[in-house]
């Protein structure tokens, strides 16, 4: 843990990782997991994640792992990581895990398998996306949220909505990084002051967004660029609000 203890980026591989924590240390996983989903053949699925996200040629950010599954291996995947993420939650942790269109069906029977109450779907709209002529555009990416067991009505969290209407990033250091305001909408599921859990940390904005909206919380990312660059942004960001 940095800044006092608020929070802490560690860099392996989420299975592994999260199996180093005690029972019940946690109060919610909010994450956004590789999707797998960029591609519809296996050749386009396989390469680099920095090609299928952004049209930057050299100027694109540092590509990611952990991109290329098919949907089979991908749901199997998300399955493990899921249950041990669980695991490690207390009894009524509510869970959030980003996804688009392709992988929903995929994501609600992975988040059930992992033994979670699946209890909804929340939308991000992202607004601006490209039109394609004669087609609805996907506008919108998924929040499938749920809880470790029971989730009191009378826990300490406000009303949230169901829509969230954000912009992608202007200057992003991550391919697919998440609207901060976004990320600090989403962690107030959490009860105030509980601990957070991003197993997918990518550059940050979860860990960032809940230290600012005064929860503690853990990261973890396998790329070791994207752990280094989400260290170095959450303290700087930290530093000019203090
Ligand atoms: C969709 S991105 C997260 C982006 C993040 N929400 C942000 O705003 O920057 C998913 C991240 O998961 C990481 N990842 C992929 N497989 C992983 C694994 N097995 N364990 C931990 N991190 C992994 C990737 O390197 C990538 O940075």
């Amino acid at each position: 843990m940095s800044d006092n203890q608020k929070w802490s980026i560690l860099q392996g591989d989420a299975l592994k990782v999260l199996g180093t924590f005690a029972p019940n240390t946690f109060d919610a996983v909010i994450t956004d997991p590789p999707y797998a989903s960029g591609g519809r053949t296996q050749t386009e699925k396989n390469k680099s994640t920095a090609r299928k996200y952004s049209s930057m040629g050299e100027n694109a950010p540092p590509p990611f792992d952990g991109d290329a599954k098919d949907q089979r291996s991908w749901t199997r995947w998300a399955a493990e990581w899921l249950y041990e993420a669980r695991k490690v939650c207390k009894s009524g942790a509510p869970v959030c895990m980003f996804i688009d269109w392709r992988q929903l069906p995929a994501a609600t029977d992975a988040l059930q398998w992992a033994g979670w109450i699946w209890r909804g779907t929340a939308v991000w709209d992202k607004g601006n996306s490209r039109p394609q002529k004669g087609r609805f555009r996907q506008q919108a990416e998924y929040i499938v949220w749920g809880s470790n067991g029971d989730m009191p009505i009378s826990r300490p969290v406000p009303c949230l909505p169901g829509v969230f209407k954000y912009g992608n990033p202007q200057s992003r250091i991550h391919l697919t990084e998440k609207p901060l305001q976004l990320m600090r909408d989403i962690v107030k599921i959490t009860e105030p002051g509980g601990h957070i859990l991003d197993p997918f940390a990518g550059s940050g904005t979860t860990v960032l967004a809940a230290v600012q909206e005064g929860y503690t919380a853990t990261g973890i990312e396998v790329t070791d660029t994207y752990a280094e660059l989400a260290r170095e942004r959450i303290r700087k960001e930290l530093a000019c609000a203090a």
